[in-house]
């Protein structure tokens, strides 16, 4: 294995207030500080892309900013935990009644409490509860054994996450743009298997960090096995352009190097304010990183 060290990104990482907030979960590991780093990429490319490839949608930052802002045309975008996959279920199919529930939701402990104990199978309500379950949990994980926030923001506990106006208007966007956005309930890799490559298509991916035996892909999320070097292969086989993010672990590194990939370093901080570096891979280099 070598060590290889990259260039910095041209782009600093996002001040994560300057940038539209658009999605409704809020998302460990979400990526609104690569926004700018998004817009550069999806911008430098000739003929524009028609359809973007989400395959580890999560909190689906990526694909939202680019259907949003005209980037692309569509997008496509897959998620594995049923929780999850629910929220964004309801979000596109019946955003009017989510919005209602939402406004008529009183995030009390007890209220969040009875409804984590409830499993509903049917998506608006697995949707519903999968949300509050998000803006109420310390971090916003999901995963099995997570927390609820104590204190909350000063002091205002459960409650200090849950705006119910800031979440319906960002679901009635979703909603004004669901005709734009498909979302499937699967594993991403058998949506590159059968998508990537499709003419005017690109691949944003953002996998769970657990190569090199790195933790926090564990911790966060229920779904956290990926194959990093096929999914590098996929890439390299049948994505003409792709945008790829990791952190900066040594056998990523290696998998860069081995497949003649190209990558900048961006350092942001973590949600303990800690400085992280992250890498941003592409095919070859992009107009915006050329300029280093
Ligand atoms: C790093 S997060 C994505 C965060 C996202 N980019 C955002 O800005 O919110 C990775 C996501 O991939 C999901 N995931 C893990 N394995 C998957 C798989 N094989 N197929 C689809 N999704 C998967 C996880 O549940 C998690 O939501």
């Amino acid at each position: 294995m070598t060590e290889v060290d990259f260039p910095r990104s041209p782009i600093p990482a996002a001040n994560v207030a300057s940038v539209p907030q658009r999605s409704p979960l809020r998302y460990p590991g979400g990526k609104t500080w690569l926004v700018p780093h998004i817009r550069a990429w999806l911008d430098s490319l000739e003929p524009k892309p028609e359809l973007l490839i989400e395959p580890f949608g999560g909190g689906a930052i990526v694909s939202l900013t680019a259907v949003m802002e005209g980037l692309v045309e569509r997008c496509l975008l897959a998620e594995l935990d049923p929780d999850v996959a629910a929220f964004w279920k309801a979000a596109l199919r019946h955003g009017p009644e989510l919005c209602e529930r939402v406004l008529g939701f009183e995030p009390t402990r007890d209220a969040v409490e009875a409804l984590a104990r409830t499993q509903p199978d049917e998506p608006l309500e697995r949707g519903f509860r999968a949300l509050v379950l998000n803006r109420t949990r310390r971090g916003g994980i999901l995963a099995p054994g997570a927390s609820l926030s104590r204190a909350g923001e000063s002091g205002k506990g459960l409650a200090s996450r849950w705006y119910p106006e800031t979440i319906v208007s960002r679901l009635e966007s979703i909603s004004a743009h669901a005709d734009r956005i498909d979302f499937r309930e699967t594993d991403g890799m058998r949506v590159l298997e059968e998508f990537a490559g499709t003419p005017g298509s690109v691949v944003f991916a953002d996998p769970p960090y657990t190569a090199g035996g790195k933790r926090a892909g564990r911790r966060l999320y229920t779904h956290f096995e990926v194959d990093h070097p096929r999914l590098f292969q996929m890439l390299a086989d049948a994505a003409p352009e792709f945008m790829l993010t990791y952190d900066h672990a040594p056998e990523i590194a290696d998998l860069v190097r081995r497949h003649g990939f190209h990558a900048v370093q961006v350092t942001m901080k973590n949600t303990h304010h800690d400085l992280v570096g992250e890498l941003v891979i592409t095919r070859g280099p992009t107009r915006h990183s050329e300029r280093t």
